[in-house]
């Protein structure tokens, strides 16, 4: 017998699908038979939006896709309203989309903290609240995209690492809070290849230098990818995962296990 999931008849709302690890999330639900309403910052008419729903039909997936901006409650209102009026039901959160903003605890003005809160650490705990009846009645997941970067940090990451520590917290607090209705847990990744992630790279003066030092310090020896972070959303949305709660694993290719000397 194969080790299978099935997630036909469910419905996953995926945030930040038009890029990087949304993108793998999509697809890997898709591949699981879920239904997935995804939402990003671009347009409806944009190539990223287009792409999407062009890869979710040929995965053979229902898909809808919904520009919203994450940091207006308003948006993230009108985004579950839209979900439901759609497919009545939401049986997965995804809760992903974020942004990079690494300005450093001395320089940081309050307004890039601000702005940064909002996106990667209120945005993650309005959009659970609004979706919080529909998930009950499902006896629905939810999986905030935290990052490895809760656990230790690089100086300057600031205050993008404080917003990812934090959403550890969220993660507690919606398990005991929620439970057992909702089940919450969260994703650390390491560095997965995105995007996102290469205009980390382009920021020094050898950016190709730079990726082979970073995952010269993996025991894996590579970067993971999106595809990777993807099959654990689906693994933690299933029924074999139905234990974990309260928790954020960290998948960082052995990055924390190697002590820097
Ligand atoms: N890439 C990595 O190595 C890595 C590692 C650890 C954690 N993460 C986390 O994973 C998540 C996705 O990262 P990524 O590298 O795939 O990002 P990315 O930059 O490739 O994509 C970001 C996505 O979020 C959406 N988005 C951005 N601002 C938004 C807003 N205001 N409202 C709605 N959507 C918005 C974008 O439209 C896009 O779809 C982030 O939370 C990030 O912090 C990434």
């Amino acid at each position: 017998m194969s080790f299978e999931i099935d997630l036909s008849g469910k419905v996953a709302l995926i945030t930040g699908v038009t890029s990087g690890i949304g993108s793998g999330a999509a697809k890997a639900f898709a591949r699981a038979g879920a239904k997935i309403a995804g939402c990003g910052l671009e347009t409806k008419e944009s190539s990223e939006a287009i792409a999407f729903l062009e890869e979710m039909k040929l995965a053979g997936a229902d898909a809808v896709y919904s520009c919203t901006d994450l940091t207006r409650p308003d948006q993230i209102n009108a985004l579950t309203e839209e979900v439901l009026a759609c497919y009545g039901r939401i049986d997965i959160l995804v809760s992903n989309a974020g942004a990079n903003v690494f300005e450093g605890a001395e320089n940081c003005s309050e307004e890039r903290w601000m702005e940064n809160h909002q996106l990667n650490l209120t945005s993650h705990w309005r959009l659970a609240k609004a979706c919080k009846p529909a998930l009950e009645r499902q006896d629905g997941t939810i999986i905030i995209m935290s990052s490895n970067h809760a656990f230790s940090s690089i100086p300057g990451c600031f205050p993008y690492n404080i917003t990812k520590t934090a959403l550890t917290g969220l993660v507690r607090s919606l398990a005991i809070e929620w439970g057992p209705a909702i089940r919450t847990v969260g994703l650390s990744p390491g560095f997965i290849d995105t995007p996102g992630n290469q205009t980390w790279f382009n920021s020094f003066d050898d950016p190709q230098q730079e990726k082979e030092k970073t995952i010269g310090l993996h025991p894996v020896k590579r970067l993971g990818t999106t595809t990777e972070i993807g099959g654990w959303c689906v693994f933690l949305a299933s029924e074999y995962a139905a234990f974990a709660s309260g928790v954020t694993y960290l998948i960082d290719g052995g990055r924390s296990a190697l002590m820097q000397d």
